[in-house]
């Protein structure tokens, strides 16, 4: 039995969401069955309709609770203000705590002083958690699992975003898809113009096929935009012809400089460069802090016109789509899109720029672990393609028999065919009897709808949040920051700067591969890089046996000499392996060493590192070129031999990779793979790791379950026959299996529930005899083993549910690091050739590489 108070732990491990408590309609009254939501049906999306203070906010708010006590971080938005009271999380529950948070207002209403309010409030809080079996404990623990921070985008109450990267060249994979390329440069145009106050229609507007078309020139050549330069590009754009038209016909010079003067006038009103400051809107850094912790990250819009909150939603729907292609699929929730009040955003009919890139992630996040909820007061807010997309829906008590009635046609029409589905009768009694705070769910992936209370949030709902209260609130972050590490703050690296990848933090990018295995210890090479000037002879001929290339020219002449000086190019493949693990990399080397007149040696440790492929090598040289003196060495194809076993030595003595390795998940980091994207994936992979074996675990038991559960209907019916009393309602209402964990946990997944109850009783009207009496006594018996079985089988799974290793905090959990040096074998020198490497001459006769 689950009773008030008691630790949460045992869900929690299962990773599935308390979201509160059945609810008897008839009674008016709340069960103690717990209401636990397997956090995998989010994958399908949820929706939560119903009329203003029903209850909407607090039940979302409870389930952003529960994904981060999970770990699983979330982008918030917030039209109204009130998701910003996740921040008001008190574990001592006291009244001061309260008393910044409290409304005035009905203080004095009340007739009481703020801080007698602040009590009651406080009070309120303490009772209420209480009374949902949550303390101040649990409280901690939420606070714990993620960072929650504040961005109010065009303002400094909160963190300042910038939106300076969303012009900013997209993903390859964005690049690489047609469709999504077209989406994004489609949403970013709109939402820019309807900044500007222009409607535009991406096919008929001028405007919006200019800007687009500058748009996807920019990205496709892989360009960054900014406001400026596209400014700029509009006066003057790259493109002569728009279709088959000339640019000056379609959209004269003229015309095209008023729309920049528009635009350049945004850029130049007050308060615009907020905008443009901040951390960036990149969603890896908004999810997870520098050290890969998840993030609750809430953006608070409330202060912002229509216009503006369209931009912005529209840009962050478009990078977390962006975001979530670059990610590898899973089939366990890895991440939260709430979005409140969506009214206007996603509209049946209309196409603002929100509802492509919104849509687009309801069809297209959940292969990728991405679960969007949304909230909204009325069922035909949104688009019906939208609603078909999800699964779960939490309907609340709704206004009028016509919004009821839209709701049950939207539903109809997704759920027709399901087995299970609650007539719509039964749907329309039920929904019109829902009370404030009482919720019916509704799962895809759960045999029947359940009406549900929703628990008490940990966090303290007081409405919607001030500009001022948010500022009080991001001032410690704020702070934090200024003293040079922001706690929950993005780093201050910029958007589209590359992370650090080594996992110690040592220096970063070996050059020397042409891979991009960061994590490679880099050697001496590139030691020498200055090239004295040599004395030049003409190309010397050489014997049939040795080959001969050239580096290809990489910069640009400037009008001087062009010398070619003689040196050696390797490209070798050095693998490592590593046999506990088995992590495997291979590394390709690539380097060019001089080989000079009078060198006698080469050393390969001081040879350079060349970003170059064996295709890329060239057969004649650049004409009119001066040729640097060849070591004679270089003639003989016997001392090949001897500079490719120096180079065998020298990889086999220098080169190692350095990973992390995870000795509880036995997982190491891959080459590239700096610490805090490593310790992201270990969080990934032990919850996809956690949410098998619970799968297992419900399998294991589902079945079990449901056949006892069905026996001792059965037999209970067999008793209440032999006593002669069988009236079928009595019986029906007189089972009950208790509020076990195992029944909260099986949920609505178990088999056939709703059949089970259908088990018909006939009455057989006989009088007592002694036999009867012993008919009863067997059946009594009967009952009891099945019961005793029943409590056996529950007891097995607390057991098993307790030994689940329940959720890895990948910021806690200890890494080794690991060094994999190459075995002999495991290097394989590909090519060794002499290499001209071309130089240009400058003004003060010494050599600057033209190929480096
Ligand atoms: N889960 C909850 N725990 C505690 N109080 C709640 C909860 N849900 C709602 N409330 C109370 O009811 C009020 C209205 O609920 P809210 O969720 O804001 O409704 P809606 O978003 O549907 O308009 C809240 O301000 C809060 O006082
Ligand atoms: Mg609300």
């Amino acid at each position: 039995m689950t009773k008030e108070g008691e630790p949460m732990e045992s869900y929690e491990k299962l990773g599935v969401f308390y979201l509160g408590r059945a609810y008897d309609l008839a009674k008016k009254s709340v069960s103690d069955e717990l209401i636990l939501y397997d956090s995998r049906d989010l994958l399908t999306h949820a929706f939560c309709v119903g009329m203003t203070g029903s209850g909407k906010t607090g039940l979302c708010i409870a389930l952003l609770e529960e994904a981060a006590i999970d770990g699983i971080p979330s982008i918030v938005i917030d039209p109204k203000g009130d998701l910003a009271n996740l921040m008001l999380t008190f574990p001592g529950l006291s009244a001061p705590d309260f008393r910044p948070w409290i409304n005035e207002d009905a203080a004095s209403r009340d007739g009481v002083s703020p801080e007698a309010y602040a009590a009651s409030q406080a009070d309120l809080w303490r009772n209420g958690l209480a009374t949902w079996g949550q303390s101040g404990e649990r409280i901690e623990r939420l606070r714990n699992a993620a960072d929650f921070v504040i961005y109010t985008p065009g303002s400094e109450a909160g963190l300042p975003v910038s939106i300076l990267g969303a012009f900013t060249a997209p993903s390859s994979e964005i690049l690489g898809d047609k469709d999504l390329l077209n989406e994004r440069v489609t949403t970013t145009a709109t939402s820019l113009l309807g900044l500007l106050g222009i409607d535009a229609d991406p096919i008929r507007s001028r405007e919006h096929i200019l800007i687009a078309t500058i748009l996807e020139y920019a990205w496709e050549n892989g360009q960054d935009l900014d406001l400026a330069s596209l400014i700029h590009a509009i006066q003057s754009p790259p493109i002569s012809r728009v279709g088959v038209l000339e640019l000056e016909s379609f959209y004269p010079s003229k015309e095209r400089f008023e729309l920049a003067t528009a635009l350049n006038n945004l850029l130049a009103s007050p308060g615009f460069e907020t905008w443009l400051s901040g951390d960036p809107l990149d969603v890896d850094r908004l999810l997870y802090t520098g050290k890969g912790k998840p993030r609750v990250a809430i953006f608070y819009i409330a202060h912002l016109s229509d216009t503006e909150r369209m931009f912005f939603v529209s840009l962050l729907f478009n990078q977390i789509l962006g975001w979530v292609r670059t990610r590898p699929g899973t089939t366990s929730l890895r991440a939260l899109v709430y979005m409140d009040e969506v009214f206007g955003f996603i509209p049946p009919v209309a196409e603002p720029p929100s509802k492509r890139p919104l849509l687009t992630l309801l069809k297209q996040a959940r292969a990728y672990g991405v679960g969007v909820v949304l909230a909204t007061q009325n069922p035909v807010d949104l688009d019906y393609k939208a609603l078909s997309n999800i699964g779960t829906w939490f309907i609340g008590r709704l206004q009028t028999d016509r919004d009821r009635e839209r709701l049950l046609d939207g539903l109809e029409g997704v759920t027709a065919g399901r087995a299970g589905a609650m007539s719509r009768q039964k749907m329309e009694e039920t929904i019109s009897a829902l009370d404030k705070r009482v919720f019916l769910m509704h799962d895809i992936h759960e045999n029947e709808p359940v009406v549900f209370q929703t628990r008490w949030a940990m966090s303290y709902l007081c409405g919607p949040l001030t500009r001022q209260q948010i500022k009080t609130l991001t001032e410690p972050v704020r702070a934090a920051g200024r003293a040079g590490e922001a706690p929950g703050g993005i780093d201050q690296r910029r958007a589209g700067e590359p992370a650090d990848r080594t996992p110690s933090g040592g220096p970063a990018r070996a050059a020397a591969s042409r891979s991009p295995s960061g994590s490679a210890r880099v050697p001496a090479f590139g030691s020498s890089s200055a090239s004295p000037a040599a004395s030049v002879t003409p190309r010397p001929v050489l014997p049939p046996e040795v080959s001969e290339t050239f580096l290809p020219l990489r910069g640009s002449l400037e009008n001087t000499a062009l010398v070619y000086q003689p040196g050696l190019l390797a490209i070798a493949n050095v693998r490592f392996v590593q046999a506990r693990s088995g992590p495997e990399h291979t590394e390709t080397v690539t380097v060019w060493s001089p080989l000079e007149e009078g060198v006698e040696t080469v050393d390969w440790e001081k040879a350079r590192p060349a970003v170059l492929a064996a295709d890329d090598l060239q057969r004649q040289p650049a004409a009119g070129a001066e040729y640097g003196a060849l070591s004679s060495r270089a003639m003989s194809a016997k001392n090949f031999a001897g500079w490719r076993r120096m180079l065998s030595d020298t990889l086999y003595r220098t080169r190692s990779v350095e990973l992390l390795w995870s000795p509880r998940l036995k997982l190491a980091s891959q080459p590239g793979e700096n610490e805090r994207e490593f310790r992201i994936r270990l969080g990934d992979t032990g919850r996809e790791d956690r949410d098998y074996q619970v799968e297992r675990l419900r399998k294991k038991h589902a079945m079990k379950f449901s056949a006892l559960e069905d026996r001792i209907r059965r037999a209970e019916a067999a008793v209440e026959r032999e006593r002669g009393q069988a009236k079928q309602e009595q019986v029906q209402t007189a089972i009950s299996f208790g509020a076990t964990m195992l029944e909260a946990f099986l949920g609505r997944k178990r088999l056939g529930r709703s059949t089970l109850g259908r088990a018909t009783t006939t009455a057989r009207g006989v009088g007592r005899s002694a036999k009867q009496a012993q008919d009863i006594g067997r059946a009594e018996a009967q009952v009891q083993s099945l019961r005793q079985q029943l409590a056996d089988l529950q007891a097995e799974f607390d057991a098993e549910a307790a030994k689940l290793g329940g959720r890895l905090d990948p910021e806690m959990e200890e890494l080794e690091k690991l060094v994999l040096r190459p075995r002999k074998i495991d290097i394989d020198v590909k090519l060794l050739t002499l290499a001209w490497g071309p130089y240009r001459k400058t003004q003060d006769g010494s050599l600057a590489s033209l190929w480096e």
